[in-house]
């Protein structure tokens, strides 16, 4: 807590710190709160329903809009969340926008991975479903399947025409997105390894340079609702890339987004920053310097070490990370590789040792 003493009896509200809150392992295991993440976050707001510390969810899962991932989670957890306290493994994509705006571009992964993309502003999107559904006999096993695909939706007026048009069966793949965990690993990566190692067009040979192929995490694991840890993108970016390099003479070329990258803290610290100053009391806005807050402390609440824990201790101060046990890390003491600088059972008694030290 800063003070400001404008006036030489009223002390006025101004947090110096913020919190970063992984989702997966921390705040939810599945579709269910954990560890006492409701209470944990209500204790974040003030009397009139508007959050009094700066805080965001940080998480590598994604695979819908931020906008609903935030209706959703304020469904779950019982508090209001902003799309803009949101951000997902894919949300750096949107920074692509100048280079692939009006280019084919291919989008896998569970839920809407097309929406998500097209929401950013990316004009030629189709999801892998729709992709392959325009290559007869891609993919061998097929009949086998006891689900169906979806079939093409309309995003756009001007995309429409180029489908009717059968463009994408003449047309390159300019960029591969993999926004969130795919669903069907056989398929993609058959038709990932056909569009990747033909140059962006299945089924004419081999002919050209790899189109750029951007994951938005590289989680090995992550904690869903089985007991166990579940595989996450890491493990299919593993078996993509083992199958591609021994089905192709070229290395498999790829980017990864997500934590731990220090850019991702960097983000995550200016986002935190433009919400500090929702945060100020009306006063501090009208007499406190307006610029961008330096925070003392920025937490982050985790439970991976090798992505949570990890990211926070390589992004450095104004980091401070806290591993809970309610996800991948189970252990008594603290992890050996990436220790925490405070591990705890739950994101509640984390929150609790936060307000206690800044409050
Ligand atoms: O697919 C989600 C997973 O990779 C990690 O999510 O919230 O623990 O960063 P989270
Ligand atoms: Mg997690």
């Amino acid at each position: 807590l800063v003070t400001s003493q404008a006036s030489q009896s009223k002390h006025y509200w101004r947090p110096s710190f913020g919190i970063a809150f992984d989702i997966d392992g921390v705040i939810l295991r599945g579709r269910e709160p954990i560890g006492g993440s409701p209470q944990a976050l209500r204790r974040l707001y003030g009397d009139s329903g508007i959050f009094r510390v700066p805080f965001l969810l940080l998480t590598n899962g994604g695979g819908i809009p931020e906008s609903k991932r935030a209706a959703e989670l304020s469904d779950l957890l019982g508090v209001n969340i902003l799309p803009s306290q949101v951000v997902q493994g894919h949300s750096p994509f949107k920074n692509f926008l100048k280079r692939y705006e009006n280019e084919l571009v291919v989008a896998t992964g569970k839920g809407d991975p097309a929406l998500v993309m097209s929401e950013y502003g990316f004009k030629k999107v189709l999801s892998l479903d729709e992709y392959a559904s325009y290559f007869k006999d891609i993919d061998p096993v097929s009949q086998y399947k006891m689900w169906t695909t979806k079939q093409v939706v309309e995003r756009s007026g001007h995309w429409m025409d180029i489908v009717s048009n059968h463009n994408v069966l003449s047309n390159k793949v300019k960029a591969v997105f993999i926004v969130s965990d795919p669903v069907d690993w056989g398929r993609d990566i058959q038709v990932l390894c056909d569009i990747l190692g033909s140059g962006g067009l299945p089924g004419c040979g081999d002919s050209g340079h790899q189109p750029p192929l951007y994951f938005a995490a590289d989680d090995l694991e992550y904690q869903a609702a089985f007991p166990s840890e579940r595989l996450g993108m890491g493990a299919f970016r593993i078996a993509l890339e083992s199958i591609f390099n021994r089905i192709h003479h070229n290395q498999l070329q790829y980017v990864s987004f997500g934590k731990p990258n220090p850019f991702v803290f960097n983000n995550a610290e200016s986002i935190l920053s433009q919400l500090e100053l929702s945060c100020r009391t009306d006063h501090l806005k009208e007499h406190d310097e307006i610029g961008s807050p330096r925070f003392n402390t920025l937490y982050m609440i985790g439970d991976n070490p090798l992505v949570d824990i990890k990211g926070a201790r390589q992004a450095g101060n104004p980091w401070v990370s806290i591993l809970t046990r309610t996800g991948v890390f189970r252990g008594q003491h603290n992890h050996a590789e990436f220790p925490a600088d405070l591990v705890v059972d739950t994101v509640e008694e984390a929150v609790d040792y936060i307000l206690q030290k800044e409050c």
